[in-house]
């Protein structure tokens, strides 16, 4: 194999058609899968889909559309929910889900394969570790300056920066990082991010995500070798280059740039927490019982646990 762009390596491992670890027919979020996370338990869909109604009930046409829907459990959560606790505001609800791969169908979803694609909508657009899945380049500091990481026999290689947009996202973005400290560096993530505020017509974008601010993303000595790690088989591992397309790529998400982007395209911050906050109001409605559903993994660790914790939630709206 030539040397390779480490993104390019990224992107070719997670997203070749066929073969890439999320576009193969089977999708590897489930237990019996990958990973498992929050967005596919049936008590996260009922808790969001309570305090989702509360926000965007009062829309003449309230829309939620989901950007990178996976396996869609999300979104058929929710509709079983709904179906039963409140018919008449699903029968109002559009819905849409957007990922590169269809993998489940259902009379209430459009799906797109393209977010271009989705129309201006009052609602929700969400999504759930859609920016921790998008192919980034590898930056080491060295001496002075920066070099970019290449992959070349099954190893990482240092080279000359490959794309001229890095300079600029090193002045913007980068941190007084000490020798031979690497960063991510997602190209992809304010872009798209700023798609996804235009598509926002009034209501709120919801993104979770793991990942941290800036602020603590690149406190110096914090993450000296960066945050990328692979994850297969419910564990996480260290070496992203094995196995291409047969295990998970993975980092941490600047919010800070998200946030930015979105204030840039005028959306208002109403804040960032974690997963467990955010689910303890929005669960307060559900019924006491609620916690017994039937459980496709503990519920509790969702809420108060590693999940619950790590996972983080920035909320923006748009108003008139
Ligand atoms: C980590 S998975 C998360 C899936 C789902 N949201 C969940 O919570 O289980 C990331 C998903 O984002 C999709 N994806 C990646 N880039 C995308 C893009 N530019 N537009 C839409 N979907 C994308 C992938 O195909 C994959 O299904």
């Amino acid at each position: 194999m030539p040397r390779e762009i480490f993104r390019d390596f990224m992107s070719r491992a997670l997203y070749t058609p066929g073969t890439g670890y999320y576009m193969r027919p089977e999708h590897p979020a489930s237990m019996a899968g990958d990973y498992i996370t929050a967005s596919q338990h049936p008590l996260f869909a009922a808790a969001l889909g309570l305090w989702l109604r509360e926000r965007i009930n009062g829309f003449a046409h309230p829309a939620l559309a989901d950007v990178g829907a996976g396996n869609g459990l999300f979104l058929l959560n929710l509709i079983a929910f709904l179906e039963k606790d409140d018919p008449a505001f699903l029968d109002r609800l559009t819905l849409y889900a957007v990922d590169k791969v269809r993998r489940f169908d259902h009379p209430r979803i459009s799906f797109l394969e393209n977010a271009e694609d989705l129309p201006a909508i009052e609602g929700c657009v969400f999504s759930f570790e859609l920016f921790d899945a998008l192919p980034c380049h590898l930056l080491a500091s060295e001496g002075n300056g920066w070099e970019e990481l290449y992959v070349e026999d099954g190893a990482f290689v240092a080279g000359p920066l490959s794309d001229d947009r890095l300079a600029g996202w090193i002045a913007a973005r980068g941190p007084a990082l000490r020798e031979g400290h690497k960063i991510e560096a997602c190209l992809e993530a304010a872009p798209l991010y700023g798609l996804l505020a235009s598509k926002l017509r009034r209501g709120l974008l919801l993104t979770f995500d793991y990942g941290f601010q800036a602020s603590v993303l690149r406190r110096p000595g914090l993450f000296p070798n960066g945050t990328l790690m692979s994850y297969s088989g419910h564990r996480f591992g260290r070496d992203v280059l094995q196995n291409p397309g047969g295990q998970d790529i993975t980092y941490a998400v600047d919010f800070t740039a998200l946030r930015e982007e979105g204030e840039r395209h005028g959306l208002r911050t109403e804040g960032m927490r974690s997963l467990s906050a955010l689910l303890a109001e929005a669960g307060r409605g559900l019924p006491p019982e609620a916690m017994a559903w039937n459980d496709p993994f503990p519920a509790r660790d969702l809420f108060f646990g590693a999940i619950g914790q790590d996972l983080k939630v920035l909320v923006q709206s748009r108003s008139d």
